[in-house]
């Protein structure tokens, strides 16, 4: 999704934009442009398509000292130049970037017509532009001009403005989207996300909803919208910089799915607790007693990030013997959710930034709620809203597919079912098998990853087809879902996912010999009935390939997938590899773009 970067110190600005707009390129985006401060001017480059189209747009060489920069992902205007940012006001003299929607556009922009102002493009963001110049008549002060202009905007921003008077300068604010400031030897820099600040400082601001800043080589000065000054002093951001790169593998997606023994290895790398049978957790700020006073357990999420929710519900239920359901983020927050005292929410999200699970998390705190975090990217919006949860660790994930996140989560959810559940009523003889499955689990994975071949040969197989379904039952119909979402997503095969047992409700009639069912058999007590399930899909000639776990199947299926048997807490994240896999290995038969799929972006930072 779109991305922001600006720069101002003594250093040519161009190649310090290019390379941080390169390292937000793994969020997805349609169009990109700089604006680069000259000595009376601002130059505007813009250009549709990747940043290899903009580099070819630029000059050999700037002089700029102070740019900003954007990666544009449309929702106002279809993708082009023109609607490329930074946009401009009619007279040229200001350039601005925008993350976000403006949802008065209309408005401002009917009223800026009327005062005479012409408009160029298609977007919310150039009416912000427009509106921001009109205001900096009253008294050339770009700062003041830009907190009168976003007192008049509803909704959300994260915006970097320069005016061709303003030499240096740089003004920032945040409503809803992320801008983080980095301080620098006399420069600074700022971005919608800190990997792309980590090259040249770990000194960051991040400034809150309705903070303005303005930004100089040797100073900064944060604001609120009521002209309030804000003392902030830079905090250490704790994070990889990771130069975008697929290392041996063809592509992100794979390299990542490859990362998961090592990204599993760390998520519990000192929370397993051998003596005791149970898990420990550095930041969730509660205690014990405080914990046990918790009558439910509600998880939200979007996307793969709603689908491990509702399997980490699932664990959690099973182990902890507490009622927990998942919910997705945007439906819970636009449903005026009551919120009880004695619910203890989670929000799941990998980017730490979805729009969505932020505003749920907002809406649950509001109501006196307690609610933790449950996020991959250390210092993101959702993670220091919370202010406390778990933290994945499972390094950067570039894909817009997520992958070893998901599989992180999974674990992330048994390590605190086990927590909980040891605090309840479970026996230390059947915690201390959890811990035995979740300590095999890493070696378990990168044995199944080893397999690719097996997985490689079904998906060429089936990869020709133009829908398939994907059934289970319990945690096995979470992963079906993930499975189809998957696929869906990178090889555009229509893929459906349903409980095993609603099949015969409906969807049975759909089944013929083009219709693959990808269908996730555990050993466990529905074998029987996810026996009969494919039988009603063979009866009708439907193709089936189960997921099952080893010696289960022979004859019931065309094709077997068979993984060994963990523990039903962990079961979830060994079934997953293979479903992984061939939702990879179709795309790739199809000639998908498999990183970076269309109309998708990694960050969903609007509504
Ligand atoms: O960053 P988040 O985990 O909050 O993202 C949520 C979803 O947008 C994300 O999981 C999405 O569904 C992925 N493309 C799934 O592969």
């Amino acid at each position: 999704m779109c991305g922001i970067v600006g720069y101002t110190g003594a250093k040519p600005a161009m190649p310090i934009l290019m390379a941080g707009l390169g390292q937000l390129e793994y969020r997805g985006y349609d169009s990109a442009g700089l604006a680069l401060q000259r000595r009376k001017d601002i130059d505007i480059i813009r250009a549709c398509g990747r940043l290899s189209e903009l580099r070819d747009a630029l000059p050999k060489r700037s002089a700029a000292n102070a740019g900003i920069g954007h990666t544009r992902w449309a929702t106002h205007g279809e993708p082009s130049v023109n609607n490329a940012h930074p946009h401009s006001d009619a007279a040229g003299e200001l350039a601005l970037v925008h993350n976000g929607i403006i949802e008065n556009a209309s408005e401002l922009k009917a009223h800026l017509a009327g005062l005479g102002v012409s408009f160029h493009t298609d977007t919310d963001s150039e009416v912000l532009a427009a509106l921001i110049h009109h205001e900096y008549q009253a008294d050339q002060d770009l700062l003041a001009a830009t907190r009168r202009a976003l007192t008049r905007t509803v909704g959300t921003w994260g915006i970097a403005v320069m005016h061709k008077d303003h030499k240096g300068e740089i003004v920032t604010a945040r409503n809803g989207s992320p801008v983080i400031i980095g301080v620098g030897e006399h420069e600074m820099f700022l971005a919608s996300d800190a990997q792309a600040l980590v090259p040249y400082t770990r000194q960051v601001i991040y400034l809150e909803d309705g903070e303005l800043a303005r930004i100089t080589a040797r100073s900064y000065e944060v604001q609120d919208l009521h002209a309030t000054r804000t003392e902030r002093l830079p905090a250490t951001i704790d994070i990889e910089a990771t130069l975008a790169s697929t290392g041996e593998h063809a592509h992100f997606t794979l390299k990542e799915i490859y990362e998961q023994p090592d990204a599993l290895r760390r998520l519990m790398s000192g929370r397993l607790d051998e003596r005791f049978a149970t898990a420990h957790f550095g930041g969730l700020n509660l205690t014990p007693k405080e914990l046990l006073g918790f009558k439910r357990i509600k998880l939200l999420g979007c996307g793969s990030a709603l689908i491990s929710a509702s399997i980490g519900a699932a664990t959690i239920e099973r182990l902890a013997r507490i009622p927990a359901d998942a919910e997705s983020a945007a439906e819970f927050r636009y449903r005026n959710p009551i919120i009880e005292t004695d619910t203890l929410y989670f929000a799941v999200s990998q980017s730490g930034e979805t729009f969505d699970s932020l505003a749920a998390v907002q809406e649950i705190q509001r109501k006196g709620g307690t609610v933790l975090g449950v996020v991959n990217v250390v210092g993101s919006s959702i993670a220091r809203q919370c202010g406390a949860g778990m933290y994945l660790h499972a390094g950067p994930e570039v894909a817009v597919v997520s992958t070893k996140t998901f599989a992180s989560t999974l674990a992330a959810f048994t390590l605190f079912a086990l927590y909980l559940a040891r605090m309840r009523d479970l026996a230390p003889a059947e915690g201390s098998r959890v811990i035995e499955a979740l300590q095999g689990l890493p070696d378990l994975v990168q044995s199944l990853v080893e397999k690719h071949e097996t997985y490689k040969g079904i998906a060429e197989k089936y990869a020709d087809f133009d829908r398939a379904y994907f059934v289970g039952r319990g945690e096995g119909y979470g992963l079906a879902q993930e499975g189809a979402l998957k696929l869906k997503e990178i090889s555009y095969i229509h893929a459906e996912a349903y409980p095993a047992s609603e099949l015969k409700h409906g969807p049975l009639a759909l089944i013929d010999p083009q219709t693959p069912t990808f269908a996730v058999v555990p050993d466990d007590d529905l074998l029987s009935k996810n026996r009969s399930t494919l039988a009603e899909i063979r009866t009708r000639k439907g193709p089936v390939i189960a997921i099952c776990h080893e010696g289960t199947l022979s004859d019931e299926a065309d094709d077997i997938i068979e993984v060994p048997r963990s523990h039903p807490a962990t079961d979830p994240i060994a079934l997953l590899i293979p479903l992984q896999f061939i939702a990879y290995y179709a795309a790739l038969a199809r000639g998908c773009d498999v990183d970076k799929p269309r109309n998708l972006a990694k960050s969903v930072t609007v509504e």
